[in-house]
């Protein structure tokens, strides 16, 4: 299966359980599906399998909170291709402050930044292929120890 280059912004939208609610032209171009197919699914549609269930539990963990998250995720197109995104997910409040959605715009990452990342998800996918996701989110807890993910991502996207 071979890797797609990602040009431009891809940009979705979701209700609060992930379910897709909107999707731009270039999102839709590079996932294989058509709208149709997209719209009212789960995000969990273009998954790739070589993302840790520790990465998504910590990206719901923080949206769900209302915090903004910065990851770098591989993903699946529908003929089995892949392609990496550095993915900004945001809440979307109310006029309340109430979480109403989440919104994810998503861009090329740099290189060498998916090189470190993927050495991490490697080590985290093997440790949950025996010990589940909560020995994921130890490799995670542990690498992350002294360094902040969103500091180590916001660098590797910098290229520092
Ligand atoms: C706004 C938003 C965008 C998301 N984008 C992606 C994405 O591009 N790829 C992905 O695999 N998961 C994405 N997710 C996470 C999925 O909701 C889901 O947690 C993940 O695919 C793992 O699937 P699972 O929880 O069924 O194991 C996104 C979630 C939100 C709220």
């Amino acid at each position: 299966m071979s890797e797609k280059i990602v040009k431009g912004f891809l940009v979705s939208k979701t209700d609060t359980k992930g379910k897709i609610t909107y999707c731009n032209d270039a999102f839709v171009e590079i996932s294989g599906f058509c709208m149709s197919e997209l719209v009212g699914k789960p995000h969990s549609i273009v998954r790739h399998s070589d993302m840790p269930r520790a990465v998504f539990a910590y990206l719901w963990e923080n949206i769900a909170k209302g915090c903004e998250v910065n990851v770098y995720v591989k993903n699946l197109a529908k003929n089995g291709d892949f392609y990496w995104v550095f993915a900004n997910v945001t809440p979307s409040f109310d006029t309340s402050g109430k979480i109403i959605g989440y919104y994810s715009v998503r861009r090329e990452p740099n290189r060498q930044g998916v090189q470190r990342v993927s050495e991490l998800y490697t080590k985290m996918l093997q440790a949950e292929s025996s010990g589940g996701i909560k020995a994921g989110a130890q490799v995670f807890g542990e690498f992350f120890k002294n360094l902040c993910y969103e500091d180590f991502v916001m660098h590797l996207q910098v290229g520092e």
